[in-house]
């Protein structure tokens, strides 16, 4: 393996060695793929769900496999970079981390909201370490090389003992676009266009106006277990009746169906007969909606590790970020729509939408951490799916080892 290709998840060793074109070189092969995981294993994801194995044990605790998921799945896919709340206003830059590599996500003079890899082009230090607002360039705390808010290089202090370096380029731009709330970038470059991946996604939330919705809160969970688990336990109710007594009071297992795929998403969604604090009651309503959707819950993950989730009365979106094979980052942000995202008139029900997902992860937490145990297990081959229930979780199986093929 070229030591430039070596990008771990959360890890130290990082590189990159073609960062005017390609940020991500294509340096894995297939064959690594079917190496780790065992070709034997990756037929057995096809059939039906019944008879079909989800992947095995390796592709949950193996750092080699996670490096592979990371190099031609994430990399050549659309990710969530960054929350569109952390720069409101022109000038604003937030720092973030992503897969090991530091990433600032900036709001341009223009309005423009930009992604860069967040060091200096001169030696690579840090270019901006905390939130900053009201940037009008960003400075080099190393040497002072100066940029431009599009990336633009504007001053080199002392080069060539003026202030000037006419070879030196801009900050390294990644491909990005925003979809609602959030920042999707493709460090690649050559994924199809974010609208294409999203096409399924957008069919299920069409009837939200959540242009209405802004940032109410946000709630961090630390899990030691991969990061698949996390998304297969979001996507799959089959857990609901043991694991969440209220959310089967809400909706029992009778009115459940199983959750769907299209294309690459994976999708649920159920009617309620009565709303409930954190769940579509004592909260303004999205404007407009049928009488369908006002009694509705939806949902949807892609393989990337996201997914939202619709009510009348809020969205949520499910951001799960892998730091090692064992452990993830997992964060909900919470919408509300206009002013009872911020104003104390709708306190009481901000704050039950947030408990209410607190509540439902904290439920989740230990259960999806004793998978990951189980893991461990030479006894574990991929599972023994139910045929009624477990299709999306297998398609996210599916999902990944298509995304790296
Ligand atoms: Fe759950």
């Amino acid at each position: 393996m070229d030591a430039a290709c070596c990008i771990l998840f959360g890890g130290t060793e990082r590189g990159f060695s073609a960062m005017d074109h390609r940020v991500v070189e294509q340096c894995s092969a297939w064959s690594d793929v079917e190496a780790i995981a065992g070709a034997y294993a990756l037929e057995a994801l096809d059939g039906p769900v019944g008879s079909a194995s989800a992947l095995p044990n390796v592709c949950y605790t193996s750092a080699a496999w996670q490096k592979l998921e990371f190099e031609r799945l994430f990399a050549r896919s659309w990710f969530v970079a960054g929350f569109v709340q952390d720069v409101p206003l022109p000038g604003d830059a937030m720092p973030v981390e992503a897969f090991g590599m530091p990433l600032l996500v900036l709001r341009d003079l223009d309005g423009g909201i930009r992604v860069f890899h967040n060091v200096c082009r001169h030696r690579r230090a840090i270019l901006v370490s905390g939130k900053r607002t009201r940037l009008r360039e960003l400075a080099c705390p190393d040497h002072g090389w100066t940029y431009d808010l599009d990336g633009s290089l504007k001053r080199c202090p002392h080069a060539d003992g003026g202030g000037r370096h006419d070879d030196a380029p801009g900050l390294t731009a990644i491909r990005s676009e925003v979809w609602h709330h959030w920042v999707f970038v493709n460090l690649d470059g050559e994924a199809p266009a974010l609208e294409d991946y999203l096409a399924p996604a957008e069919d299920l939330v069409r009837g939200y106006d959540l242009g209405t919705a802004r940032h109410a809160g946000t709630v961090h969970f630390e899990i030691a277990a991969n990061w698949k688990l996390a998304l297969e336990n979001y996507i799959e109710p089959y857990h609901v009746f043991s694991a969440h007594p209220r959310l089967h009071a809400f909706v029992p297992m009778s009115e459940r169906m199983p959750s769907r795929t299209d294309r690459h998403v994976m999708w649920n969604r159920y009617l309620f007969r009565a709303s409930e604090p954190g769940r579509g009651e004592g909260l303004p309503h999205f404007p407009n909606l049928s009488a369908e959707a006002a009694r509705q819950g939806v949902w949807f993950i892609l393989p990337t590790a996201f997914g939202v989730e619709v009510y009348p009365d809020h969205v949520a979106s499910f951001h799960v970020a892998p730091v090692a094979p064992d452990r993830c980052r997992e964060r909900i942000d919470v919408y509300l729509v206009g002013e009872a995202a911020t104003s104390p008139e709708w306190a009481d029900g901000r704050q039950a939408v947030l408990d209410m997902w607190k509540e439902l992860n904290h439920e989740d937490i230990g259960l999806v951490e004793s998978m990951q145990r189980g893991r461990t297990s030479p006894a574990y081959d991929g599972g023994c799916l139910s045929a009624y229930w477990d299709e999306a979780p297998l398609h996210l199986s599916r999902m990944v080892v298509d995304g790296m093929r």
